[in-house]
């Protein structure tokens, strides 16, 4: 049962759209009545918070610059890169770079705040006395001073700025502090899942760090926490990615020898402290891995007992319903009790693209924000006949979905709504005060220099103009929009729910041109079938025969002698060049033609390649995927040029192709020639 369960999960990864919003409406069975009152209900509450608190400075900044401007672009792309960048003279032409060329004079005083209004100012003045294209002579000279004595001191303020709109979504630099920090919230009936900032490690030293700054703070939360109910003491998060450097599908045994102790451990420690423990959800390349992770750890006879396990699913992905009956089911089998948070997703932005990239066959995620909200609400409603067996946490900060979770509840008790601290504090007041919910408030804890992943999400989360916290405080937009039924919504596009505005994976270079075809690697199914095929094509003895004017080949990974190769003469070479049939008759497209026969060629043998490649170059699975596309982009792109581009034959090409390369430079140089 448990497989089955776990195979649905794989089957529906990149499912249609369409195939999976029917799938989770029909089996949800939410009544249009409930719908309706939920639609109520969150008007009532949106006109409640439009007129009973005002919008922080960080959600009037956000709605100011949102994602939709340039300069919330431009801003975007400083937060980000200003963490990172390491020398002051990078930085200074970055702030050149981000700030002059925007228009900051076009959101003067459009801010009810004046804190927003004043980073105008600042962000204009700057911008001005930066701007090249100034020709003012005051400008010039103002510019001048700036440049000799000032940038090092704008470097500091917007480094500063920036440090500042960061510390709205962080509760403090250590654990203590952010406890100290939290009593006030707790006071009033709040309670909270700290998170240690810091993720995906890179070496191991990082993981142990990592692991060691959990294993602190839940030594410091279980002090201070009181009582054995793991609903209302304090917990914490953790992200797996940050245990680990290589927590991947690809090095499983190393995840589940190295990665599922260091978690078992701080596990252990929460059961001991009696706090909850909830593990991040990540990348979806990441969720099969994870969940391997989870039974083991479920499993594991030390934790019997202990109803304070948490994981987090997300339901913009299309698997999301699949993986809550997987979790319900293991949990009913190991006579557990589980606790899991529901969000919507954080990496949406990055799903997209990935996929893109990667040239795969569609999306994990849906590509429609009302379609993350119905599948939120399905999702949310399975969790709501779970409770004998789950704890549903439900984090949103969206009026809507939280009053329909209301509207379907029938015993508040049996769950809590989660926020992210810094933001949808005034829905909350609400939900905790006036409809006696319980909350939890997820609050990072850590330093400047772990939080660049975790702000830009956020960044990205409070700048899109769908966003509901985008659009609460944008007052043009009426309680009645804002609090739109998804269902009605995706009603109308159920027919072809794929966002137009997002290029499938293989259409990302228009129409003229197909993206090469990906693999994905991280998918158990995907990976099992490409290892199959490889060790199918893989050959066991060297090609050719010592002796002679051969040259050895070796893997240069193992040592071991491939192939023996013949070398050439000059008079061979001159005999092969001479006797070269000239294809400068064919036209432009019927070179195009053979190009791109050769690059479809090339994706139908992929495996005999990435057998070879892996013999010939040492190289791995993700390298001999990432050579394959590199070569078949090649084809593509230059049978486009030749069309449209026409350009005359310039005679015989030869190519030395370099060995870390042996398929990708040879076929880009040569279909260049070509
Ligand atoms: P809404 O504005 O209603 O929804 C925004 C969300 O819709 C986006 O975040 C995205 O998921 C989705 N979306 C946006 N555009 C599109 C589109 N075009 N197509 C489809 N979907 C779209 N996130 C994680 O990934 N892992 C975690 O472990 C995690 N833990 C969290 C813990 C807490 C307590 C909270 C509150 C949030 C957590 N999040 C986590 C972040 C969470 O995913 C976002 O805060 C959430 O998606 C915002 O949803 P909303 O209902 O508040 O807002
Ligand atoms: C994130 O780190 C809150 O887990 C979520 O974005």
């Amino acid at each position: 049962m448990l497989s089955q369960h776990r195979s649905r999960i794989q089957k529906n990864l990149r499912i249609s759209e369409k195939a999976a919003l029917t799938n989770l409406m029909d089996t949800a069975g939410i009544s249009p009545e409930t719908r309706h009152a939920g639609v109520k209900r969150a008007v009532d509450v949106i006109n409640r918070i439009r007129t009973s608190s005002k919008p922080t400075m960080m959600e009037s900044f956000l709605a100011e610059y949102g994602l939709s401007t340039s300069e919330g672009v431009a801003l975007m792309c400083l937060a980000e890169a200003l963490l990172r960048v390491p020398d002051a003279e990078t930085i200074d032409e970055l702030i050149t770079d981000k700030i002059a060329s925007s228009e900051w004079g076009t959101h003067l005083g459009h801010s009810s705040s004046p804190l927003v209004n004043a980073s105008t100012w600042a962000l204009l003045f700057t911008g001005k006395v930066l701007n090249e294209e100034q020709d003012n002579s005051l400008f010039k000279t103002l510019r001048g001073a700036v440049r000799r004595l000032g940038e090092p001191a704008i470097r500091v303020a917007v480094k500063q700025v920036m440090r500042e709109l960061g510390q709205q979504f962080v509760l403090g630099e250590s654990i203590e502090g952010g406890m100290k920090r939290a009593k006030k919230r707790e006071g009033e009936g709040y309670t909270y899942s700290y998170d240690m900032l810091g993720e995906a490690a890179c070496t191991e030293k990082e993981a142990r760090a990592y692991h060691l700054a959990y294993a602190d703070a839940i030594g410091a939360i279980g002090q201070a926490s009181q009582g054995e109910d793991i609903r209302t003491n304090p917990g914490i998060s953790i992200k797996l990615s940050a245990l680990h450097p290589r927590y991947e599908q690809l090095q499983k045994q190393q995840v589940m020898d190295e990665l599922v102790p260091r978690a078992r451990s701080l596990a252990i420690m929460a059961k001991s402290a009696g706090i909850g423990l909830n593990i991040d959800a990540e990348e979806a390349d990441r969720l099969s891995i994870s969940l391997d992770v989870v039974e083991a750890l479920l499993r594991d006879p030390s934790l019997k007992g202990w109803d304070g396990f948490g994981v987090v699913v997300q339901a913009y992905g299309k698997r999301a319903p699949f993986v809550l009956d997987w979790l319900y089911q293991l949990a009913t089998d190991l006579d557990r009790k589980i606790m899991v948070r529901l969000v919507k997703g954080a990496y949406w932005d990055t799903e997209i693209k990935h996929a893109q990239t990667e040239g795969l066959n569609g999306f994990p995620v849906f590509t429609r924000k009302p379609s993350t909200d119905v599948s939120y609400i399905c999702c949310a409603k399975k969790l709501l006949g779970m409770t004998d067996r789950i704890y549903p946490q439900f984090a949103t900060h969206n009026a809507h979905s939280a009053a329909m979770i209301l509207e379907m509840a029938d015993d508040i008790s049996t769950f809590e709504f989660q926020r992210l601290h810094g933001m949808g504090e005034a829905l909350h007041e609400v939900l905790v005060k006036t409809g006696g919910a319980r909350c939890r408030i997820y609050a990072p804890v850590g330093s400047h220099k772990d939080l660049l992943a975790y702000l830009v999400r956020r960044l990205l989360e409070n700048g899109a103009n769908s966003s509901f916290v985008n659009q609460i405080v944008d007052e043009s937009v009426s309680a009645e929009e804002v609090a739109q039924d998804p269902f009605e919504i995706v009603a109308k596009y159920l027919d072809a729910p794929e966002n137009p505005h997002i290029a499938q994976p293989s259409e990302i270079y228009g129409k003229d041109r197909k993206n090469s075809q990906g693999w994905d690697i991280y998918d158990p199914l995907t990976l099992t079938t490409m290892r199959k095929q490889i060790t199918k094509h893989t050959r066991s003895a060297a090609e050719g025969k010592p002796g002679g004017s051969t040259l050895p080949v070796q893997n240069p990974a193992t040592g071991e002698v491939i192939a023996y190769v013949e070398t050439m003469e000059k008079a061979a070479i001159k005999k092969t060049v001479d006797g070269l049939a000239p294809w400068s008759g064919a036209d432009a497209a019927a070179r195009a033609k053979v190009l791109r026969k050769v690059a479809d060629l090339y994706e139908k043998h992929a495996f005999e390649i990435f057998a070879t490649l892996g013999r010939e170059a040492g190289k791995n699975l993700s390298d001999c995927v990432g050579e394959l596309r590199e070569a078949v982009d090649f084809l593509r792109y230059y049978a486009l040029q030749a069309e449209i581009k026409n350009p005359e034959p310039q005679g015989v090409f030869a190519c030395i192709s370099p060995w870390n390369f042996p398929l990708a430079i040879f076929t880009g140089q040569i279909s260049a020639a070509l």
